[in-house]
């Protein structure tokens, strides 16, 4: 709650002066402060590996997706959670190179219990997990900015894991930090637990060992699906991180243009955890407050004062960005991006997805699912198996479309059920080049 009471106190102070950051001042960083991935040098070193932990930030629930427990929970490839595929890797990095890279998962009070459901499992296995709890703060009134709970018992709904830049604080008071230091761990990979392509890098480490940097950020190309991403700003010589919360309304355009800001954040982040010791004991973690609005479920407005792990990024000596390819951030946001995991697209190699090498050009194609297929238990009843798609290019689904086993889609395929209507895709049926519209049972 000390946390919560500064966090709060710098809110007041900032809404009383008006903290909004001056655009003109705002500058693309350096070119030496995005180094292109190509550029690192291919070397594995198992000594730096061994000073390694990998830690997924998996307060975050799949409310987007209809989910109600932890997003990691869900199953994505092969009967297999994020977490289990997560486990997997983190077992092959171990046995292959001899190494003991422990896994560290950051809880909230929403994900705790289904988190240490699946990883007990992994108790006798070749990796160390550790999980620690992130705050619980509660929700501010949008209108008194009185606090929504009256007790600490009161209703979960009253209260919010307040974004994964809590992770500093959580590591400090979980005691995790020492006790990495204290292992001789020191350095930290730091994942959304749902981005499946954030697997260990030896080159990323190997630059972060050689190069002396305290903190680096991977970010990527932007394309337009990407537009509301956090991006690497130079402000005032100083290198920061940019969310979209952060910008004056008449510039939203400007920060989604693609032109202007070329990369984006994947929170994908490399920490160097002595520096890390060093700040939390003097200065301290300040970062920018990101004010969510949200609706309870009584509908009151309230607000959430959360913050983002990447703006830690001024924080640290010789911080830069490591521009990665794309494959490295591979989240699941929607059923969309689900169906393309779950499809021939990809396999798996020990925990690691890989794209089929009968997919020409090593291209992802285009998928597009409706708002019927917005929540996971919509989606699971309507594909009764998901499609074979290594042959497409694109498909669009909307309405009330139910998919049978063994169907293909190859091309570009459209598939719209108009309001009223239900198309049922037969169990079989090959789709090539295909519109199809209407109340159709085929
Ligand atoms: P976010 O909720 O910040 O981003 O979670 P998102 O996944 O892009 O969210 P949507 O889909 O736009 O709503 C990113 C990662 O941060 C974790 C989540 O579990 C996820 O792995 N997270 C988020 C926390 O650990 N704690 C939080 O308080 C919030």
């Amino acid at each position: 709650m000390q946390s919560f009471f500064y966090l709060f106190t710098r809110y007041l102070a900032e809404r009383a002066q008006s903290h909004e950051l001056d655009w003109d001042r705002i500058k693309s960083p350096s070119a030496d402060k995005v180094v292109p991935y190509d550029q690192l040098p291919d070397i594995t070193d198992p000594k730096s590996l061994n000073k390694l932990a990998v830690l997924k930030v998996n307060g975050g629930l799949g409310t987007s997706m209809g989910m109600t427990g932890a997003k990691s929970a869900l199953e994505v490839k092969n009967d297999m959670t994020f977490l289990d595929l997560t486990v997997r890797q983190i077992e092959h990095l171990n046995t292959t190179h001899r190494v003991d890279v422990p896994l560290i998962l950051m809880t909230s009070f929403n994900t705790h219990e289904d988190t240490l459901r699946i990883i007990k499992k992994y108790a006798n296995q070749q990796v160390r997990i550790t999980t620690f709890n992130q705050s619980r703060y509660p929700r501010i009134n949008k209108e008194t900015l009185l606090p929504c709970p009256k007790t600490a018992e009161d209703d979960k709904g009253k209260w919010y894991p307040p974004g994964h830049g809590d992770l500093y604080n959580a590591l400090v008071h979980s005691g995790v930090l020492d006790q990495l230091l204290a292992e001789g761990k020191e350095y930290l990979f730091v994942s959304n637990s749902d981005n499946l392509g954030a697997v260990v890098d030896h080159k990323i480490l190997h630059h972060m060992v050689t190069s002396g940097a305290e903190f680096i950020m991977e970010v990527t190309d932007k394309t337009k699906a990407d537009v509301k991403g956090g991006t690497l700003i130079d402000y005032d010589g100083s290198i920061q991180l940019l969310e979209i919360a952060q910008v004056p309304s008449e510039h939203v355009e400007d920060f989604k243009s693609v032109r202007k800001f070329k990369i984006f954040n994947t929170n994908n982040l490399w920490i160097n955890l002595k520096a890390l010791k060093r700040i939390m004991e003097s200065d301290g973690m300040e970062l920018e407050i990101i004010v969510n609005p949200k609706v309870t479920d009584d509908g009151q407005q309230v607000i959430q004062l959360e913050t983002a792990a990447g703006a830690a990024i001024k924080h640290f000596k010789s911080a830069h960005g490591i521009n990665v390819p794309r494959s490295r951030f591979l989240p699941v946001k929607s059923c969309s991006d689900l169906l393309l995991i779950k499809s021939d697209i990809y396999s798996l190699a020990h925990g690691e997805l890989v794209i089929n090498e009968n997919r020409l050009f090593g291209t992802t194609p285009v998928i597009k699912l409706g708002d019927h297929f917005k929540k996971i238990a919509q989606f699971q009843k309507r594909f009764k198996k998901i499609p074979k798609i290594i042959e497409l290019d694109h498909l669009t689904v909307t309405g009330d479309v139910y998919f049978g086993r063994n169907v293909t889609l190859r091309g570009t395929v459209i598939v719209v059920a108009n309001e009223g209507q239900r198309i049922d895709i037969p169990d079989g049926c090959v789709l090539e080049n295909r519109l199809l519209s209407g109340n159709l049972t085929m």
